[in-house]
C-alpha cells in the first residue's frame, strides 16, 4: 500500500505529522513517501505542484494531503500560487468525486454555532464534483499583469461548463452513497438562472430513474444554503458542482462544531484517492502547535476504508477519535467550558493511546 505524504503548507505539516503517527502504530504495510506541494514547493522549485510530486501521488495508491495556500502568495501570477497544486491535482488524477461528511459528534453538540437539537445526531454527506464546473471552464480570463492584479483591463471572465458524462459519473456515485445510507438525495442547483444547472438538474434526474428506492428532490442553492442552517438533519445525501459545493460544504462543516473535524476523500473511477481535512492551512495559526489534528486523522481513517480495503483499521481510528472526545480533551476551536484545552501534538498522542487500548 503505497501512500503519497503531501502535508502543504501553513497547519499541513503540523496536522499531517500526527495523522502519519496514527497509521505508524497501525501496524500495516504502508509505504510511505513524503513531497512538496503548494508554496512549500513553490518556494524549493519554483511551482505549487512539482512533476515529482504530481509522478509519486500518480504512482500511488493514495495520497495523504495537508493543505496548501498562504497570503503571501496572493501577489503571484495565478498558475504559481498553491492552490493551483491542489486543484492540478484533482485534474490530473481525474479525482472528479469528492466526500465530505458533516457529522456532529454527539460530544461536540455544544461546540455548534447551532442549537443543540438542530445539531445533534446530524449527518450529511455532501458529494461534491471536483473536476468540472467554473474551475476549470474554458476559456478563461487572461490574467494581464504578473503582479496579481489587472491594470487598465476591462473586464475578466471563467466560464462555466458540465458535460453530460461528467454530470452522470458524479450522479451515479450520489445515488450509490445514498443506497447505503437513507436513501435520500438532494441535488442543488441554479437552473432558475443558469443553464449549466438546468442541465445539470435534468440529467440527475434522469440518473436518479435508475434507483427507484432512492428519493431525489431539488434544491436551488441559495435556498440550500438556507436550509442548511434552518433545519440541515432534513438532508441525508446532497449532489452539487464544484462551486456550489465548496461553498456549501465549509457552511455544513460549521454545523459539527469545527472545521477542524472534517475529513474529506476524493476519489476517481480506479478508487485512487486523495484524502485531505476540508479546513485550509490557516497561516494564522500556523506554527503554534493548537491545530486540531483531528480531521487530517480522520482523513486518513476514510483512506484505509475507501481505497486501502483496510475497513477494520478504518474503524478502530475512529472508535480512538471518539474516546478521546469522551475523555474530555480539546483542540481550542472545539474547546468549551469543563473540556480540558491540549495542542497539536497532545491530542494526535490521545488518539495513538487510545488505538492501543
Ligand atoms: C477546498 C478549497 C479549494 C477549493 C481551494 C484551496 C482551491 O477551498 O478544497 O474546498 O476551492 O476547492
Ligand atoms: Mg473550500
Amino acid at each position: 500500500m503505497k501512500i503519497a505524504v503531501l502535508p502543504g503548507d501553513g497547519i499541513g505539516t503540523e496536522i499531517v505529522a500526527e495523522a502519519i503517527k496514527v497509521l505508524k502504530v497501525l501496524d500495516l504495510p504502508f509505504e510511505m513517501e513524503t513531497a512538496l506541494v503548494g508554496g512549500a514547493a513553490y518556494e524549493a522549485h519554483g511551482h505549487p505542484l512539482p512533476e515529482s510530486t504530481l509522478k509519486l501521488a500518480q504512482a500511488s495508491d493514495a495520497v495523504l494531503f495537508g493543505a496548501v495556500g498562504d497570503w503571501k502568495y496572493d501577489t503571484l501570477d495565478r498558475p504559481l500560487r498553491p492552490e493551483q497544486a491542489i486543484l492540478g491535482l484533482r485534474k490530473n488524477m481525474g479525482l472528479f468525486a469528492n466526500f465530505r461528511p458533516a457529522i456532529c459528534y454527539k460530544q461536540l453538540v455544544d461546540a455548534s454555532s447551532l442549537k443543540p437539537e438542530l445539531v445533534s445526531g446530524l449527518d450529511i454527506l455532501i458529494i461534491r464534483e471536483l473536476t468540472g464546473d467554473i474551475y476549470f471552464g474554458q476559456p478563461r480570463g487572461r490574467r494581464i499583469a504578473t503582479d496579481g492584479h489587472f491594470p487598465g483591463a476591462d473586464e475578466a471572465f471563467d466560464t462555466m461548463r458540465y458535460s453530460r458524462p461528467e454530470i452522470e459519473r458524479i450522479a451515479h456515485v450520489a445515488f450509490q452513497a445514498a443506497m447505503k445510507r437513507d436513501k435520500r438525495v438532494t441535488s442543488v442547483d441554479k437552473a432558475n438562472v443558469l443553464e449549466t444547472f438546468q442541465f445539470w438538474k435534468d440529467i440527475v434526474s434522469e440518473v436518479g430513474l435508475q434507483y427507484p428506492e432512492v428519493t431525489l428532490d431539488h434544491m436551488y442553492v441559495d435556498n440550500a444554503a438556507m436550509q442548511l442552517v434552518r433545519a440541515p438533519k432534513r438532508f441525508d445525501v446532497v449532489v452539487t458542482g464544484n462551486m456550489f459545493g465548496d461553498i456549501l460544504s465549509d457552511a455544513a462543516a460549521m454545523l459539527t462544531g469545527s472545521i477542524g473535524m472534517l475529513p474529506s476523500a476524493s476519489l476517481n473511477s480506479k478508487n485512487q484517492g486523495l484524502y485531505e481535512p476540508s479546513h485550509g492551512s490557516a497561516p494564522d495559526i500556523a506554527g503554534k502547535g493548537i491545530a486540531n489534528p483531528l480531521a487530517t486523522i480522520l482523513s486518513a481513517s476514510m483512506m484505509l476504508r475507501f481505497s486501502l480495503n483496510q475497513v477494520a483499521a478504518a474503524d478502530r481510528i475512529e472508535v480512538a477519535v471518539s474516546k478521546v472526545l469522551d475523555s474530555g480533551l480539546r483542540t481550542t476551536d472545539i474547546w468549551s467550558e469543563g473540556t480540558t484545552r491540549v495542542g497539536t501534538a497532545d491530542m494526535g498522542d490521545a488518539v495513538v493511546a487510545a488505538l492501543a487500548k
